[in-house]
């Protein structure tokens, strides 16, 4: 079994998904520590609803501490909006899986998070959007990817049309991709991700 810590900065809704996954055994891990940015996220309850340590942690000195003593295999940033270090990411090369709601190399990268990218969805007038779940390395949104899924993107939808359908896929992306990591599913080779 996996050791997973997932990182949060909001509502938490893909993390509650992959809480729900875990506990049905679709995932072969077990989250055991939940981190937040955000003193009040709601992903912080959902967390503690579900037994599991979830801690309020800015410092990335004491986060990784937290993680050595949990003895934590995989980070998932599910919402996460802190930009993690060089020495971070380095440290956890190939072992960091984020979600961004858009389909990278589109609408990624800096100021492009949570319902920002939908908006330059629209603003752009492309007709499919989608979800793309990837490592995480030192360029934002710039690591291999591993999994993407479309969606439509119709004339008049709005941001919250688009956001609620593009995290829909998202939580079944994100349990999958990770579904598949902890099974050592997924190879990384050149820059390339290959599912075995
Ligand atoms: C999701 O749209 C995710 O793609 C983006 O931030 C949002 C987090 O939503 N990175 P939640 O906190 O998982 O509900």
């Amino acid at each position: 079994m996996q050791r997973i810590a997932v990182f949060i900065s909001g509502s938490g809704s893909n993390l509650q998904a992959l809480i729900n996954d875990c506990r049905e055994g679709h995932i072969n891990g077990d989250i055991v520590l939940v981190i937040s940015n955000k003193k009040n996220a709601f992903g912080l309850q959902r967390a503690k609803d579900a037994k599991i340590k979830a801690i309020y942690e800015k410092d990335e000195a004491k986060i990784i501490e937290l993680l050595q003593q949990l003895q934590v295999d995989v980070i998932v940033l599910a919402g996460y909006l802190a930009i993690l270090s060089q020495d971070f990411t380095t440290k956890y090369a190939n072992k960091i899986i984020n979600i961004h709601p858009s389909l990278i190399p589109s609408f990624c990268g800096k100021g492009y998070y949570g319902k920002h990218v939908h908006q330059a969805v629209l603003d752009r007038g492309v007709k499919i959007s989608g979800a793309t779940v990837h490592f995480v390395n030192e360029v934002t949104d710039g690591g291999p990817i591993i999994m993407q899924e479309t969606v439509p993107v119709f004339v008049d939808d709005d941001v919250e049309d688009l956001q609620k359908r593009v995290l829909e896929v998202e939580h079944k992306l994100l349990a999958l991709a990770l579904s598949l990591y902890c099974d050592g599913k997924i190879e990384i080779e050149n820059g390339k991700v290959r599912i075995k």
